[in-house]
């Protein structure tokens, strides 16, 4: 298909000076500036290029940038300073979080100043009556469920990435996580937000009301924005009260195809205390017990499985959902054609966190293995294997199945939302297997009219692709949107838009 343009008016952007840096000096404490550039009388810097690596790089170590300059303001107030002074530069910044992201979005694709919000991690507000949260876009998001226990709420959103991964980060990928099934997205969740604009104007939209309906929502723009409108600063969210009780369970099936009466039935059964349903399949389980994460399931229970399925449930009577959950796993393990071949069920907090380990621990399980690519679609619950197996089909017609190029190709994902996670695990990153799986992955996404970025974004990664799941039209009002807030295209430049 053919891409129609708005002509973008933003000219080359400018690297960071010695210049730039003695200005930064004035806003920001040492402490907060990283940079290799020298001072402006010649004096060169102690920074060295290795202390600037773990901003420069994804948590994949896919994507490099060459950043000189990282900094890490303390208010928004010092955010504004610097944006507004880079956009009179124009000179290109990268929002970064937790830096966690996996599609390239956080690490410059050139030498950008990268503005890590890490040292914005105050709590400013919780109404424990309301659940309402007002937080500062650097706080880690386990840090904040850490803050809101004793007040008996949870952050509504969770993900493998919780201990690094900061709130401004999850909204500005619109992250979905584990257990959007319960609580829906950031695109609800998410109250309020402040700002900084490209030009360094703050945009105070921190409201703490549950309804408001006076004209243009503009915060929803930001969510999953990538960091390529603005830079959030404040995050105002409505956490959800805490379960009184929760469960877990690992349900070995013994074919794929059993995943989606299965999941109608859960939901039947289960209804309200529904809170997760998680599918991986058996090749990444084996990945996940080869790379320690969580606790291996018994040999037996995990015999003739095809795929796994982990279901929790959380309510606020234990007694009530256990009976439930006991109730769902004799009907599924004594009907005439059973859809599981067992079940193994949490007893305790420690075996609770052990089955999550081993779901949550799939990410980590694949890149310990070698090189992923990772494809995160969106697409029909019934074309999950078939997507997967496909693709391993493709590679190994091409004679690229093989230990030396791809090691596994293997599914996880969100069946609650339809999101699949298919994984090529290669020895390298190569352009012959990237062009084998690309365009190849994403025209098959487009077969099942499916999107080629469910929960993890565009990034850098994938602006090539947007065409397969928005039309001419949309790009280019997106175009458009991203021209209004930033004409000189200072923000995250690379990112999202082709
Ligand atoms: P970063 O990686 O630092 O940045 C991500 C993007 O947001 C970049 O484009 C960046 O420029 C922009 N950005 C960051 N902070 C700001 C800000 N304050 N203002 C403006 N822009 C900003 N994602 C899911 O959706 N679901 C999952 O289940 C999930 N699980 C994961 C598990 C693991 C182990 C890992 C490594 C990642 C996972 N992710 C998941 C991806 C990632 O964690 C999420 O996208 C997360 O929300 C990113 O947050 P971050 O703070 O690390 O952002
Ligand atoms: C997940 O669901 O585990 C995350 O989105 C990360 C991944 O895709 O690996
Ligand atoms: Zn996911």
């Amino acid at each position: 298909r053919r891409l129609s343009h708005v002509p973008s008016n933003a000219p080359a952007l400018k690297s960071a000076t010695s210049e730039d840096l003695a200005h930064f000096s004035k806003i920001l404490p040492q402490t907060c500036i990283l940079s290799t550039l020298p001072s402006l009388n010649n004096t060169p810097s102690t920074t060295t290029i290795e202390e600037l690596a773990p901003f420069n790089n994804d948590w994949m170590n896919k994507y490099h940038g060459k950043s000189e300059m990282v900094l890490r303001p303390r208010t928004t107030e010092e955010v504004a300073q610097i944006v507004k002074w880079c956009n009179e530069k124009r000179i290109g910044v990268v929002p970064q979080g937790g830096n966690t992201g996996l599609v390239g979005g956080s690490v410059p694709t050139k030498n950008e100043v990268v503005i890590n919000l890490a040292n914005m991690n105050k709590v400013r507000s919780f109404d424990p009556v309301s659940g309402i949260l007002v937080a500062d876009a650097g706080c880690i998001l386990e840090s904040l469920n850490e803050y809101l226990a004793p007040h008996n709420h949870i952050v509504p959103l969770d993900l493998g990435a919780k201990g690094s991964c900061q709130i401004g980060g999850n909204v500005s990928t619109n992250a979905g996580g584990l257990r959007l099934l319960r609580y829906g997205s950031l695109h609800g969740s998410v109250l309020g937000l402040e700002v900084v604009l490209p030009d360094g104007t703050i945009l105070n939209q921190l409201s703490s009301l549950r309804k408001d309906n006076t004209g243009y929502d503009l915060k929803q723009l930001f969510i999953g924005a990538e960091g390529t409108l603005g830079i959030v600063t404040g995050v105002s969210i409505l956490a959800a009260p805490a379960p009184q009780a929760t469960s877990n369970v690992i349900l070995a099936l013994p074919k794929f195809d059993n995943v989606l009466p299965l999941f109608t039935k859960v939901k039947r059964q289960l209804s309200e205390i529904l809170s997760a349903f998680e599918f991986f399949d058996r090749e990444v389980y084996d990945l996940a017990v080869k790379h320690n994460q969580g606790r291996a399931l018994n040999a037996d229970d995990v015999e003739g499985a095809e795929c796994f399925v982990l279901v929790e449930t959380s309510g606020g009577n234990r007694e009530h959902d256990e009976a439930k959950l006991n109730a769902l796993l004799e009907n599924l393990l004594e009907s005439d054609e059973p859809l599981i071949n067992t079940g193994v069920l949490s007893q305790n907090p420690a075996q609770f966190a052990s089955l999550w380990a081993i779901r949550e621990g799939l990410t980590e399980a694949v890149s310990k293995e070698g090189k992923a690519y990772k494809y995160d679609i969106s697409i029909p619950l019934k074309a999950f294997k078939e997507v997967v197996d496909t693709t391993r089909e493709h590679l190994r017609s091409q004679g690229l199945l093989r230990h030396d190029a791809v090691k596994n190709v293997v599914g996880y994902g969100h069946v609650g939302d339809g999101n699949l996670h298919l994984n090529i695990v290669a020895a390298a990153y190569t352009p012959e297997i990237e062009a084998a799986l690309e365009p190849f992955v994403y025209e098959l996404v487009g077969k099942y009219k499916g999107s080629v970025s469910a929960e993890h974004g565009i990034g850098v990664m994938k602006t090539h692709a947007l065409h397969y799941s928005k039309d001419e039209v949309n790009i280019e009002w997106m175009r458009r949107i991203k021209n209004l807030f930033d004409p000189h295209g200072i923000m995250n430049p690379g990112k999202v838009l082709p």
